[in-house]
């Protein structure tokens, strides 16, 4: 079922196959009474609906979905040009897990991949309750992370859902195993391209650093040899959000970044006198995560 190639890392895919387009389709749905901005509204207008200018064809679907009790994002990405609609959801929440599967229903797609950047904190992963709802998707996490899931990715790695793939760049920092999904460089690869950051990169700001194996020198240069060597127009998607932002650029924070845009020693410092309090479900949710957020796993 999978294929193994390239230099630099390992392809997943569940299909094969060769046609391409270019169009991106950029709706926003947001599901949450609490929403700090109104359903169906994104950042391309009253729609929510957008396109690239030049591109012949929709390939593309994406969703930025909402869970508001933690404030996280998770992203539905999948290629529509393909006859079996194959789809992957990056960070998704247990409680959010019904929501989720019915847009997959109601959108015709075929889940593959269920998708973390990193062993969260803050909310439990949604990827178990997926394994067990729909029995053919695969979990996918870091192998620096030092968890389970059914794909133990690393640097190079590729995701591929029909003829569109997502590229596994290391970002530690906010954790050992943090990773950011790029969609691919290609030209049937969505343009521009789009990183999902997880906590790495916030917009205008980072996640925080001090808990599971953190360090914000790492994190540091994680964003700036990873994600800000990217091009300008690359789109910015984070793993939350406390302020109402949905998307940012790699251009915007790098003008604009709160705590990245100062030099490494500033950086350190700031993010040594955050003081934040523990996140209220630490102590059960990162054992949970390690295990694909299934409870009934733990020891
Ligand atoms: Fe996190």
């Amino acid at each position: 079922m999978f294929r193994v190639v390239g230099l630099l890392g390992r392809s997943f895919s569940p299909y094969s196959s060769s046609l391409g387009a270019q169009k991106i389709l950029y709706p926003l749905f947001s599901y949450c009474p609490q929403s700090p901005f109104p359903h169906h509204l994104s950042p391309f207008g009253r729609t929510g609906m957008a396109t690239a200018a030049y591109a012949p064809e929709p390939k593309l679907l994406f969703r930025q979905l909402f869970e508001c009790e933690s404030s996280t994002y998770t992203y539905l990405l999948a290629d529509i040009s393909h006859p079996d609609k194959p789809a992957v959801l990056i960070d998704p929440v247990d409680v959010t897990v019904d929501r989720d599967l019915n847009l997959i229903r109601e959108l015709g797609l075929k889940l593959v991949y269920a998708m973390n950047t990193h062993v969260h904190a803050d909310h439990i992963t949604g990827t178990g309750l997926l394994k067990s709802k729909v029995p053919h998707v695969k979990s996918v996490l870091a192998k620096a992370g030092g968890g389970r899931a059914d794909i133990l990715i690393g640097p190079g790695d590729k995701i591929s859902f029909g003829d569109l793939f997502l590229e596994v760049r290391a970002t530690p920092g906010h954790t050992l195993g943090c990773v950011t999904y790029v969609t691919g460089d290609g030209p049937s690869q969505p343009q521009p391209r789009m990183a999902f950051t997880g906590d790495a990169l916030l917009v205008r700001g980072c996640g925080r650093t001090d808990f599971q194996n953190g360090s914000s020198e790492q994190l540091y240069h994680s964003v700036h040899s990873q994600i800000f060597t990217l091009p300008k127009n690359t789109l910015l998607y984070p793993g939350h959000d406390y302020k109402g932002y949905t998307v940012s650029t790699v251009g915007e924070e790098l003008q604009y970044n709160t705590r990245l845009t100062k030099d490494v020693e500033t950086f350190k410092s700031i993010m040594a006198n955050l003081n934040l309090a523990r996140p209220n479900k630490m102590d059960i949710a990162v054992p949970a995560n390690l295990v694909c957020g299934l409870q009934d796993l733990l020891p």
